[in-house]
């Protein structure tokens, strides 16, 4: 098992960071520490000049399972400059190129983090996944704006709403990942293109990425911050409750009464 300290690997090579999601007992569910040193990592990262390209992965078996249950009811997050905000806001206006290879589950903002990625790659075996109803939440990290717009609304109300996970093919058909893989080649293919990318001009990637995020980017700032203020109220109230103590008693909500 990992220490706290172990649970995001932050390794920098040749232009590129790579931020592993390393806490697989827990399947790399994110606790506050963690929403910390990714935040700290993607400020490093933007204003390091040695830096060109990030790439997130996770392990062959599983991305992320989202946010740690027991540690959101343990330390909510207390206002806008709580970690997880400060990741979210990180991650929707890094200016240099962000990376993904998904493999497992990808649940809650291991999926919503990717809509804010580049590139993405998927291992056969990704499954996604925005259970945000499921647990008496509601979408976050920008997902209700930037949902619709790729998947269309339909669809995006079927992830939203029913929270039932999409496989790595689906995904592939409406745009989220550039490609699917074996697993046991999904991180090096992600390492691949970072090297491709590491090599071409900062300014040309970094000017590219602004013009290309330019028509969404106040627009989406806005809906992270709405969405946090009804994330963080939703938290508290008795559907959250039921949903997250459900999950931690390893049983079913029972939402009939709520
Ligand atoms: N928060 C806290 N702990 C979590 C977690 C989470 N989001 N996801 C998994 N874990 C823990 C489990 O409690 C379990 O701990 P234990 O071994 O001490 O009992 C361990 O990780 C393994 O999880 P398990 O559910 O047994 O693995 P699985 O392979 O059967 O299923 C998932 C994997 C990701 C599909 C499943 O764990 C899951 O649905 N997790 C919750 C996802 C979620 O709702 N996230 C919140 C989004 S906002």
């Amino acid at each position: 098992m990992s220490t706290p300290e172990q649970d995001i690997l932050v390794h920098q090579e040749q232009g590129v960071t790579t931020i592993t999601f390393n806490r697989v007992s827990k399947k790399n569910s994110l606790t506050a520490t963690m929403y910390a040193q990714l935040a700290d990592a993607l400020e490093t990262a933007a204003r390091d000049a040695a830096v060109r390209v990030v790439v997130f992965q996770g392990d062959v078996a599983v991305f992320s399972a989202g946010n740690d249950i027991g540690d959101f009811l343990k330390n909510p997050p207390a206002g806008r400059d709580a970690p997880v905000f400060r990741f979210l806001r990180q991650i929707a206006t890094f200016p240099k190129p962000l990376l993904a290879a998904v493999c497992g589950p990808a649940v809650g903002v291991g999926t919503t983090m990717l809509f804010h990625c580049d590139l993405v790659y998927a291992g056969d075996n990704a499954a996604f996944s925005m259970p945000f109803v499921n647990l008496g939440l509601c979408p976050e990290a920008g997902s209700s704006l930037l949902v619709p717009q790729m998947l269309g609304y339909h669809r995006a109300a079927e992830a939203l709403l029913l929270g039932e996970p999409f496989m790595a093919e689906a995904a592939l058909e409406v745009g989220l990942v550039n490609r699917v893989v074996p697993p046991t080649e999904c991180n090096m293919v992600a390492q691949m293109q970072a090297r491709k990318l590491a090599a071409k001009s900062l300014a040309s990637l970094i000017e590219t990425k602004r013009l290309l995020k330019k028509s969404n980017a106040d627009e989406l700032l806005a809906r992270i911050d709405e969405e946090a203020t009804s994330f963080g109220r939703m938290l508290g109230e008795p559907a959250a409750k039921e949903a997250f103590t459900a999950f931690l008693e390893k049983r079913a909500p029972d939402f009939s009464r709520l």
